[in-house]
Order: structure tokens, then sequence, then C-alpha cells
């Protein structure tokens, strides 16, 4: 294991205390540790203390000296408007000038015009500049922002944003949560009212499939959006499974704040215009107020939020910069903790909580859903991006290094860094030695749940999972009162019966619903912050309630193998030649023209080779009928009546053909045939038939002349040049699909030749037994009877073995090779894949997505279609080798 340590910071900043947002007199308790240290272990952080208790457990680490400066956690910029194109120095002139922000906006500045630019810059342009500001963001000791959308305002656009955020967030070491802001303004073109019928309809569902937001916004703002478009867009958000944060009272009190209790939004974020009224709001809704002094600042206005009495009436209140190129163009947290400071009052404790773990409270949701989730030790948002920096450059510790110094730096550009040195009899608490920072910063509900993970043989895990009573709690509370309001209990009036009465009544009901609403998504959750790689959960059982409101259960999954992708771009394929040679065409031709053949009536010579003849005949062994002897047998071995045979050698049975020649019409003859031991009717095996054969007709084939009279018959309309040009079309046609065909089948093997892993023998199992019953299936629909699938049992089941390990492996290697390149499954992927697959059945869309829903195959359709897609990412990278001839024809065999 390597380790870290870092010692002698003048004040470690803790922010231990108690594990949700801080109100009141907690928002000035940082924590300190003087001398302090910490000790970091493969990256997280284990413990934080003082030096020399630190250092006595440090034995074999790196020891960073921090030489008396402050350390404390990055801060979290939770209101941002990262992604944008140009800048908007026009409108800090204006305003110098004495314009306002409403009158710039209505006259070719203010968001409209950032939307303009916005819309034009491509992808790769958006995210370079982006890039760019993120640096700026790192640099001022931010470590987590969340970022909105919203200078976009069509779907694509908005997309395109919230594409480029995710993309940020995976590329560069800042960790951010994705705000889907569509409504930040109207578009010129439209109303209000029909951009958010656009917004509720066709951006938030596409938004949310594609998980592209954690949160919605919606700029509640005179001349934006009102407050009843603010809860339409919101509500719906809210259903879409987003959770809710509002640009409220920014530059008029219309109420909004209101509305972000009304919808128990994360946060109402502004709030320079809100009264008394809003912060009780607020305070009885628990919504976090989001303060953008820096917005204010730039404005040049003077009328900051009353921050003091929010904190007088207990709001856990959270600072942000508003980072935009509008109102608010800094990222720098350490200038907001300053203007907090100067214009709004709050004292630097409080500034500091609030830009810290506050603002990481306000965001937790993505401490949930995280794609790096790990709930343990080092899960805090706050220090997540620390300890990618520790991780990420583990070998000098240099990264980790300058992350204390301009964590210090930024502080000292507070002015302030004198309120941390100076003792605080406030923030001076005990912390045991093993205090975790984690904990100590920690975010309640993420940091509490404990998962422990068993791996059995097998690929098998079983996750123990528990969830703390807080979180319990408040579902259940929810549940409860929801019972409360409704239930009729003898001796209380409806809906006044006492709490601990419903608890006790609607015990189980309550604990049903809790089941259904807590289990599969803290299974999810459980799932994320293991960093397992589930391919199939097999179980989920042994569901507990403790006394303390605690709730335990299990889960069993079967974990995918780990592997090693090779290289796969560029995989090597030979492709066959798509080029259609004349004889490929006149081959065709001849076979067209063979079906338009006629048969002509030649009565009076004997049968020749190469006729056609029409047949009477009855087949006897040892004078008994065959139809008697074998009844089973096909009718054809029996005899029969105008049965039409064509002459040649070695068709229908051994040397019957060669002993009707020169016969003629109406004549009878005695064929015999000798008929081989291993013949697979049993009965006639080996046995001498006698065949009485009658001559009735005797044809011969006139194959039309190849010309346009041909081609007309075939295709109404056309002439034979015609005809040969659909025919080289239909062939060069099925080529290219042979060319798709074969670069898949080559990618595959290549893959699965370079990849070697054990699978799963749970899953191999679950695999052979679905490709059994496809391969009986087949062969049954062929005519293959029971009996003989019963003779071949053996070979069937190895057969459906190598089928299924053969497919499985692929599933892995493609699965990975998808999440490594970020391959997604859309909305549109799967509505267009309905649509197909009910033109084919030739039904309803509606129906076909019914019915997939009944078998529960959608999420059947969606793997298919990553796969699909995985592999079509493939074959747009191979590459070509030239081809040679005689290899290409064995692929294709
Ligand atoms: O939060 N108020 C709305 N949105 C931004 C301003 C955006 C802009 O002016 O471009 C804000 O201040
Ligand atoms: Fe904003």
């Amino acid at each position: 294991m390597k380790s870290l340590t870092l010692l002698h910071a003048s004040q470690l900043v803790t922010l231990s205390g108690p594990t949700r947002p801080r109100a009141g007199k907690e928002l000035s308790e940082l924590g300190i540790i003087r001398d302090g240290g910490m000790l970091v272990r493969d990256g997280k952080i284990d413990s934080v203390g003082p030096s020399d208790e630190i250092e006595k457990k440090s034995r074999g680490a790196e020891i960073v000296d921090a030489g008396g400066r402050v350390v404390l956690p990055g801060f979290v910029d939770a209101h941002t408007h990262l992604v944008f194109a140009g800048n908007r120095l026009d409108d800090f002139e204006r305003r110098a000038r004495g314009e306002s922000y409403e009158q710039i906006a209505k006259d070719g500045g203010g968001i409209w015009s950032t939307v303009e630019k916005t819309r034009a810059a491509t992808e790769d342009e958006l995210f370079e500049t982006a890039k760019k500001r993120v640096d700026w963001v790192l640099k001022c000791g931010t470590t987590t922002i969340e970022a909105k959308s919203g200078y976009g305002l069509t779907l694509d656009d908005e997309l395109k944003i919230l594409r480029v955020i995710r993309r940020l967030n995976h590329e560069t070491p800042l960790e951010i949560v994705p705000t889907f802001l569509g409504a930040h303004a109207a578009p010129r073109d439209m109303t209000p009212n029909e951009y958010v019928e656009l917004v509720i309809d066709e951006m938030l569902p596409q938004i949310a499939r594609a998980k592209l937001a954690e949160f919605c916004d919606v700029f509640c703002e005179h001349g934006y959006f009102d407050v009843e478009q603010s809860r339409r867009i919101l509500t719906a958000a809210r259903k879409l499974g987003l959770r809710l944060r509002i640009h409220a009272d920014q530059l008029s009190n219309s109420g909004a704040a209101k509305l972000a209790a009304e919808l128990k939004a994360a946060t109402a974020d502004h709030l320079e215009k809100t009264d008394e009224q809003g912060i009780a709001a607020m305070k009885s809704a628990g919504v976090q107020p989001v303060l953008l002094p820096g917005s204010v600042y730039a404005l040049g206005s003077s009328d900051y939020p009353r921050a003091r009495e929010m904190i007088e009436a207990g709001l856990a209140v959270v600072l942000a910069t508003d980072f935009n190129p509008g109102s608010s163009p800094t990222a720098s947290m350490p200038m907001i903790l300053s203007l907090a400071c100067t214009q709004m009052k709050m004292s630097p404790p409080e500034a500091v909580t609030a830009a810290t773990i506050n603002a990481a409270h306000s965001l937790i949701a993505l401490v949930v859903a995280t794609r790096s989730g790990c709930l343990n030790e080092a899960s805090l948002p706050t220090f997540r991006s620390l300890i990618a920096k520790i991780t990420g450059s583990w070998r000098t510790g240099l990264e980790f290094r300058k992350c204390i110094r301009f964590t210090s730096k930024a502080n000292a550009s507070l002015g302030r860094v004198a309120a941390l040195r100076r003792p605080d009899a406030a923030a001076r608490r005990p912390t045991s030695p093993n205090d975790i920072l984690l904990r100590a910063v920690s975010a309640a509900t993420v940091a509490t749940m404990k998962v422990e993970v068993e791996k059995q043989p097998g690929f098998v895990s079983k996750l123990q999972i528990e969830l703390p009573p807080e979180e319990v709690s408040k579902e259940w509370d929810a549940i409860a009162n929801s019972f409360a309001r409704f239930a009729k209990i003898p001796g209380y009036r409806p809906g006044k019966a006492p709490r601990a009465v419903i608890d006790k009544r609607f015990r189980k009901e309550i604990q049903d619903e809790l089941t259904k609403k807590l289990v599969s998504k803290s299974y999810q959750q459980a799932v994320e912050q293991e960093q397992l790689r589930v391919a199939s959960l097999t179980n989920i059982e042994d569901i507990q309630f403790s006394e303390d409101k605690s709730m335990r259960f299990r889960a069993t999954v079967v974990t995918a193998p780990e592997f090693e992708l090779p290289d796969y771009k560029n995989i090597p394929v030979e492709l066959p030649d798509t080029k259609v040679s004349d004889a490929e065409v006149e081959e065709a031709l001849e076979r067209l023209r063979e079906q338009t053949a006629d048969f002509v009536d030649v009565p009076e010579r004997g049968l020749q080779m190469g006729d056609f003849a029409v047949l009477d005949f009855e087949g006897s062994v040892d004078s008994k009928p065959i139809s008697e002897i074998a009844p089973q047998a096909s009718k054809n071995l029996q005899g029969g009546k105008k049965f039409w045979l064509h002459l040649a050698s070695e068709n229908f049975l051994p040397k019957f053909c060669e002993q009707v020649i020169g016969q003629k019409s109406d004549e009878t003859r005695l064929v015999i045939v000798q008929l081989p031991d291993d013949f697979p009717v049993k009965e006639l095996a080996g046995k001498k038939a006698d065949y009485a054969v009658t001559v009735r007709e005797i044809k011969e084939k006139v194959l039309p002349p190849v010309d346009d009279a041909l081609a007309g018959k075939l295709a109404p309309g056309k002439t034979l040049g015609d005809l040969r040009e659909m025919i080289e079309h239909d062939i060069e046609h099925a080529k290219k699909h042979d060319v798709e065909r074969a670069k898949e089948s080559q990618i595959v093997k290549y893959l699965h030749e370079q990849i070697q892993f054990e699978l799963p023998p749970a899953l191999l199992q679950n695999e052979t037994r679905r490709a059994l019953a496809e391969l009986v299936q087949r062969n049954r629909e062929r005519g293959v009877t029971d009996e003989m699938l019963k003779e071949k049992e053996k070979e069937l089941i190895d057969g459906a073995a190598g089928l299924a390990a053969n497919r499985l492996k692929t599933n892995f290697i493609l699965h990975r090779i998808a999440e490594r390149e970020k391959v997604q499954v859309t909305k549109d992927d799967v509505d267009l894949r309905i649509r197909q697959e009910a033109a084919r059945y030739d039904i309803s869309p509606d129906k076909m997505r019914k019915e997939l829903q009944h078998k529960d195959a959608l999420d059947d359709v969606a793997e298919q279609i990553l796969l699909g897609k995985t592999l079509d990412f493939l074959k747009a990278n191979v590459s070509v080798q030239p081809a040679e001839e005689s290899t290409v024809k064995e692929e294709k065999a």
C-alpha cells in the first residue's frame, strides 16, 4: 500500500460536525486542527489529527511538509454557467455607461447574444474554450462545480452544451454536476409559452433519458419565465427524476423563492429581492439558498441578498460564483468569499462552510450518482478531486503539494487568512485521532451507506447493504405522513392520529413502500460505490428493518470478468471485392431464364436424359407394397401419380432414371432399385425394391430467348439492358452486405484471439440453455422430428455450449469497448428500433412497445442497440488490408 503523509498544516480545516447542511451557529464551526496532519493511503484520506499522532502512524509513508500553511477542502461552486461562446465585454461597457441589465438584454446584448454565438460554435470549440476555464477554476482552489446549459435554447444546442459538460467532467480533474437550464430565456422566434411546451415535451424527456443532467433549473423572472411557466417545467422535470434549482427573485420579487419551497427544490439561487416570507418558506421546506454576490457586484448593483437574515432564520446558506459571461464573469471562489464577508457581512468561517460542505450538500445527488462514486473515505465531492490529484501523480506527489499551496494562497487572497489562523474557540473542537477527514466533512446520506462485498468463486459477489437511519427515516416520515393524512383510525378524527399510532398501525405497509422506494435505488448506488461491473443481478433478499430505522438487505450479483483491452482501433481486415463481373450478371440472368422456361410435350419419342417425365409408379419389396412395409417413409418412396421427375443420373433413387430411358408414353416398365445398407428408412435398408412405372407424359424444357421480351416478362416495362443493370445492382448490394459481414466476423475473430478470460459459469449455463432452445426451435422449423433431435442430443448441447461461450465473450468485450468509448443508447435509438421492428411484424409502434414492455424486453433491445453501435464503431475504424483472393474466398465460405 502506498501512503502519503501531510504534516504541519498550521490549521487543518476538517469541518467535522453533523452529517447534514450546516445552519445557524454551525456555519462557524470549522473543526480546525492546529498543527494538523493527514494520512493518505492509496490515494484516499485515511485519518486526520495532530501532526505528531499522524506521524506515528505513518511508517513508510512519503512525508509532505505543509510548512505552516492552511489546508482546507476544495471549494464547491454550486452555480455556474461554464459553457458558452464569446464574451460580453460590450455589455460591461454599456453598464459602465449606466444602462441596466434589462435594457441591454432588450437591445442586442444579454443572454440572447451569447446564445447566438454558442449556437454557431461547434461542440469541439465549446469544449476547448470551456477547458481553459476549467483551468482557472482549478487554480482558484475549486474542485467541484455545478454547470448549467442554457445558451442553446434548441434541443440540439442544449444537448451539445450538456455533452460538453459531460466530456469536461470525464476529461478534466474538475468534478462537474450538470444542470439543464433550457428555460434560461425564450428564443427570439418563439413565444415563451411555445418554448415551454418544447422544453417539457421534447427537451426534458431526451435529456433525462440520456442522463445528461442531474438538476433542472429555470430563470424565473419577469420577462423570462413566470411562476406558472416555471412551475410547469420544474414539475415535469421532477417527474423525470431530475432534482430542482431555481434562478429566483434576482431582479424582482416574483415569488420564485416560494415556488422553490412549494416544489421542494434543492436550492433557490440569487434571491436578491427575496423578502421575509420567501425566507420563511425556504426554511420550512429545507431549500438551500445559493447566494451569488459576484453577479450583484458585476451588475453594479448594491442590492445584495439578505445573507444575515437567512443565517439568522436557520437556512443552510451556500455561496457560489454564478460564473457566466454576462452578469458574473468570475470563476474565483476566493473573490466570492471576499464579497460575502465585505458586502453581505458573513464571517469568514461562515463563508468557508457555505462554499464547501454546504455547497456539497446542495449537490449531493452527485455523490450518489457519480461515476467514481466510492462512498467510503474518499467520497466527499469536496475532497474527491483533491484525492484524484494525489492518485493521479502518485509517484512524485507533486500535484498534491501544488494543491495544498494554492489552497492556502487562495485563502491569502481572501485577505482574511488571519481569521482562520487566529485561535477560534468555537472552531476548536476535540477531534479523535482516528477522525476520518471525509467523515468529518462528510456527506450525510452517502458516506454512511455501508456496503460490504464478499467475493465468491465463479464471479459471484454478495453485497450486504445497510442504509443509515437518517436516510430511511426521511422516506419513512414521508410515507407515514401520507398514511396519516388518509388513515381512519377509531378514536381519532381523520388525519389527526398521532404519528406513533400511525407507525404502529401501518408498520408493514410503510415498510413495503420503503422497500419499493429504497431497495433498487440503493442497490444501484452500492454497485457504483463499489465500482462493480455487474453482469447480472441474481437475487435481492433478506430485507430487514431494525429498531433504529436502519435498513439492510443482501444482493447477489454476477460480475463481469476482468481483462485488458488490446488496441481495437485499426483491426486488420481483408475484404472481398464488390466489383460485379459480366460473367456474374450473365449467370444470374441465366438462372432467371431457367425460371421462366416452358415445358413442351414431346409425345412421339422415348424418354431421354434431361427430359421431364410425368410418371405413375408403385413400389414393392418381395411383392409387398412399400406403403405397407414402411408406412412412415416418404410418399415418393412408396409410389405416386403424376410424379414429375427430371431425368439426370444420380437423381431420385439409385439407377432409377437410367432404367426409364427410351420408355414411351403409356408404356409400363419394371424398375429395380437396390437400396444401400445405410438407407435412412430402416425397413428398406439393403433391400431390393421393385417399381412398376408407367410414363404419362414426356416433356422437354425450352428456355426462352434472352431478349427484351424476357426482360419485360421478368420486370414489367423493362428492357434487357435495364434488367442487366438491375441484376448488377442487386449483386453489388449483396456483395456489400457480404463485406459488412466479413468485417464483423473478422473483427470478432480478432478480438477473440487477442483477449482471453474465463466466463462466469452461471451466465454460461443460462446462455447455453437459451442457445439450445434456439437450436431446437430452428431444427423443428426445418422439419426435424423430436426423435431425431433426441438422437443428436449430445451434438446439440455441445453446439449450444460453443455458441453460448462465443456470444458471451463477444458481449463482454463489446461492452468494455462501449464503456471505454462512451457509446450511448439514446431514446431516439430505441424509438427507431421499435418502429423498425413494428414495420417488420406489420403492427403499430405503440403495440410493439407495449409487447416489449410486457415481455420485459426493452432492456434487451437497448442492449442489442448498444452492441450494434459498438460494432459499428469498430467497423468504422478497421484497417483494410489488400485482399488475397484465396483468404477472401475462405471467409465467404
Ligand atoms: O444567473 N440570471 C440568469 N442567468 C445568469 C445570467 C446569464 C447571462 O447574463 O448570460 C445569471 O445571472
Ligand atoms: Fe445563474
